[in-house]
């Protein structure tokens, strides 16, 4: 898809995307600060993703917000896979670029914390399907961090909160990569942007390395979060492994990882 008509000079990004189409969904309230919105445009459903206003700077200031734009700008051109939505096209304007992805339907599997035991809630119904499901989801989520990983790309804040999950098709996104960068680096922040449950020690340590030993154990993390503690013997050896606190200990990189889930889940028959 093609945008033909560009913003008026200094126009905002809710102004001009009410005249390219009908918004329907905005977000608004997100940690980042960022601004999203879902708009209708030439009849297809899309996300608009835009650095929100330039006064507002909850961690991150505009002109770092329209960096992480621009990396996942990268991203998107280099990693094509069916669970990515794809980004058809980037809007440049006075308040930053807007990138304009494909809509995933679905629901978000993250919820907040005083949900997540709410029988209703995506994430309980997501949590309660029979394995074999939980088990194709994280399938396609480390085929995608197979993908990423040969190329070096290192996971940042990747959570249950980048998942949305089409109980019917079942169908998942993998969304806002935005944080993914080529590695190894160091930890400059201490605790590092992220939700706590799928973070590594090393990314609360000030001066540590991160590199995708890093986002292996993000990975096993994932499937105990969706699956428990309790697995079948070949993916218990594969995700302890992935999840000891020492790097040293965990898989090499991302394939190394995702051909040991492969081969477990092999044995599974
Ligand atoms: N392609 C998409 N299709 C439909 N909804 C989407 C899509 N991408 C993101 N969303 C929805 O928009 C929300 C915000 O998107 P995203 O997480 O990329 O924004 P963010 O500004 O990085 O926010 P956060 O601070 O939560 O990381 C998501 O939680 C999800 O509900
Ligand atoms: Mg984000």
């Amino acid at each position: 898809m093609t945008v033909a008509t560009p913003p008026l000079p200094d126009e905002a990004p809710d102004h001009y995307l009410s005249r390219l189409g009908t918004v329907f969904a905005h977000f608004d309230r997100q940690d980042s600060g960022n601004v999203s919105y879902g708009v209708v445009i030439d009849g297809e459903r899309c996300f608009v993703k835009t650095a929100g206003h330039p006064g507002h700077t909850p961690f991150l200031d505009h002109a770092q917000r329209v960096d992480l734009l621009r990396n996942a700008v990268r991203l998107a051109l280099a990693y094509r896979h069916p669970a990515l939505p794809a980004l058809h096209t980037v809007v440049e304007s006075a308040h930053g670029p807007m990138l304009v992805y494909a809509w995933a339907d679905g629901e978000l599997v993250g919820v907040p914390r005083e949900h997540r035991d709410d029988p209703t809630s995506a994430f309980h119904r997501f949590r309660s399907l029979p394995a074999e499901r939980i088990l194709a989801v994280l399938d396609t989520v480390f085929d995608v961090h197979d993908l990423l990983g040969r190329d070096g790309e290192v996971a940042g804040d990747f959570y249950d909160g980048c998942l949305i999950y089409d109980f019917t098709t079942r169908h998942v996104s993998v969304i806002d990569l935005d944080t993914y960068r080529p590695g190894p680096y160091r930890n400059d922040m201490g605790r590092m942007f992220g939700s706590s449950r799928f973070m590594a020690p090393e990314e609360f340590t000030l001066g540590a390395l991160i590199d995708q030993r890093t986002s292996v154990f993000t990975m096993g993390r994932t499937v105990r979060v969706f699956l428990g503690d309790h697995l079948p013997g070949p993916l218990q050896e594969v995700v302890t492994r992935a999840c000891r606190p020492d790097p040293a200990e965990r898989h090499a990189s991302l394939p190394e990882f995702c051909a040991a889930w492969r081969d477990a889940r092999s044995q599974l028959g």
